[in-house]
């Protein structure tokens, strides 16, 4: 029998970027003891798993997303104790651990690394894509996303090495049956230590052309972005390492995958998803989204219309990699969007992953160029500025540094910290937090929130969003008015019959629908539930 309520797909995915959460030794660096220390206010904020950033040793040249050792705790981060520690009080709390891994590349200060670049003849030299080159030339036309080309020269050995990211994150080589082995045995360790899930980074990148061949020219500006990425990206072995990992997971009770995909569209995306595959996908098409109610309705059906029956959707509006949604939506301090976007998000048929300080409004930290710590922002400033942004430390209070440590913070904390912060929005019943809470209490009890059918009810909307969630018993209507003005919807036969109110930002009961149209306040977001 299907179990009624499972938590990847009925429940709420929490993203943690550990080093910016909570600091429980004041070295201005967030940590494992720190994630504890919290773990009653997510389980108090209604979330139901926690997705961890890297908390593996690394030396940080990409903040954990280059690992030196697979099977460790970072130093700084706490000890495996730590983490065994971290798992048993979060699943005491029903709370999910999932771990991020970056299996693409590891840090160049891997022991593997380090054998692999010290002869040719090293038994670890394969692990990873070494190539020849004329004196001058590269092994081939590849590039790094992160900038420059994809080869660094090594002159230990006189070859190349492939590195999609930093140079101090050589891509590992799938083709070979240690390093593929290796990988599968990561899996089994966290499986074992009690992960409940992973979220894997790049993981269309994992395999490469086995001739390297060049990638086809196109027009676009950066050198990356002229070429067509054929080669270097999403080559079909993919599918086969995804059912040997799927078989590994489903040989435990109700584990979960989800892939971070890498330069794929939508289409790619959901080609990865369903049984012997991954349980989930991202299609990051919401991270881009303008603040217009058709825009995010195309993106909705065209992600569930690719999935198949039995695929799953997912939908975020935040991420470590990317601008927060309260610096694209929100309007000084005004929240109002904020709570919309919320709404939307916590009501769609799919899981909803929240980002920390999401929940209170919190706005990418303004840095200066010296304040900067993202190698691509340092590389790249002004254009692209870098992630930095987003990852300032979680915002708890008003005392200093927001409560998150009392010296030096890694990165600076975002100045609004003395009116926004998770103490004063729980002081203040109508503030984001306490709305964001209330989304999360309101789907854990409708059942035809998580599972329904969604049903919109407008088609090319230039200001509001409706549909329905719906399933045998329950019938649920969610209005969203992305402008500030009021409107009316013109509310057909199929919002006939007596309605109640189950939340909303600027009612508290529910309005007359005059004529066939129900009004809507500016910026208004209302739940409404059909009356059996
Ligand atoms: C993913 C991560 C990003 C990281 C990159 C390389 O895109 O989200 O933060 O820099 O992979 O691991
Ligand atoms: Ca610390």
């Amino acid at each position: 029998m299907e179990k009624d309520f499972l938590w990847w797909r009925d429940g709420v995915i929490y993203q943690i970027y550990p080093r910016s959460f909570a600091d429980s030794n004041n070295d201005g660096i967030g940590d494992l003891q720190g994630i504890i220390s919290k773990l009653d206010y997510l389980a108090d904020l209604g979330v139901d798993a926690l997705w961890l950033s890297p908390i593996y040793p690394s030396p940080d040249r990409d903040f954990g997303y280059d690992v030196s050792d697979y099977f460790d705790i970072d130093p700084k981060y706490g000890t495996l104790a730590d983490f065994d520690q971290l798992v048993s009080e979060a699943h005491k709390r029903n709370l999910h651990i999932i771990l991020d891994l970056v299996l693409n590349h590891t840090s160049d200060q891997s022991e593997w690394f380090k054998q692999s670049r010290s002869s040719k003849e090293n038994p670890y030299r394969d692990w990873y894509l070494w190539r020849s080159a004329p004196k001058g030339q590269q092994p081939n036309n590849w590039h790094s996303v992160f900038g420059g080309p994809g080869w660094q020269y090594d002159a230990a050995t006189g070859e190349y090495y492939f590195h999609m990211f930093v140079p101090e994150q050589p891509d590992l080589n799938w083709r070979n049956p240690q390093v593929y082995q290796k990988m599968m045995d990561v899996f089994r360790f966290w499986l074992e230590r009690g992960a409940d899930g992973f979220r894997l980074d790049v993981f269309n990148e994992y395999f490469k052309d086995a001739q390297f061949r060049d990638n086809p020219p196109k027009l676009g500006i950066r050198a990356f972005d002229a070429q067509v990425h054929k080669y270097d990206v999403s080559q079909p072995e993919m599918f086969t390492a995804l059912k040997d990992i799927r078989t590994i997971l489903d040989s435990y009770p109700e584990r979960y995958a989800v892939g971070e995909t890498f330069l794929a569209s939508t289409e790619e995306a959901a080609a990865y998803i369903g049984p012997n595959k991954l349980h989930a996908g991202f299609d990051f098409n919401f991270l881009s989204c303008p603040w217009n109610p058709q825009r995010f309705l195309k993106v909705i059906m065209k992600w569930d219309s690719l999935l198949a029956e039995d695929a799953w959707p997912n939908y975020v509006l935040n991420n470590h990699d990317q601008r927060r949604s309260a610096s694209r939506y929100g309007q000084g301090e005004n929240d109002e969007r904020l709570k919309v976007a919320a709404t939307l998000l916590l009501t769609l048929r799919g899981t909803p992953f929240l980002y920390y300080g999401e929940e209170i409004g919190m706005r990418n930290v303004p840095l200066k160029r010296s304040e900067l710590q993202d190698p691509v922002g340092i590389r790249f400033w002004p254009i692209p500025v870098g992630r930095d942004g987003c990852r300032s430390p979680m915002q708890w209070n008003d005392h200093k540094n927001a409560g998150f440590c009392e010296t030096m913070p890694w990165l600076k904390v975002h100045p609004d910290f003395v009116i926004r912060n998770v103490t004063a929005q729980q002081a203040e019943p109508d503030s984001l937090l306490h709305f964001y809470k209330k989304l999360l209490a309101i789907r854990k009890a409708t059942p035809a929130l998580q599972k329904g059918s969604f049903v919109p009810l407008t088609y090319e909307p230039r200001r509001l969003l409706a549909y329905l969630r719906q399933d045998a018993e329950q019938t649920v209507l969610v209005v969203l008015n992305f402008g500030k003005r009021k409107v009316r919807f013109a509310a057909g036969p199929r919002l006939r019959g007596d309605w109640q109110l189950l939340l909303s930002n600027k009612r508290s009961s529910v309005p007359a629908i005059k004529d066939g149209w129900l009004p809507l306040m500016g910026n208004e977001a209302s739940i409404y539930i059909r009356k059996s």
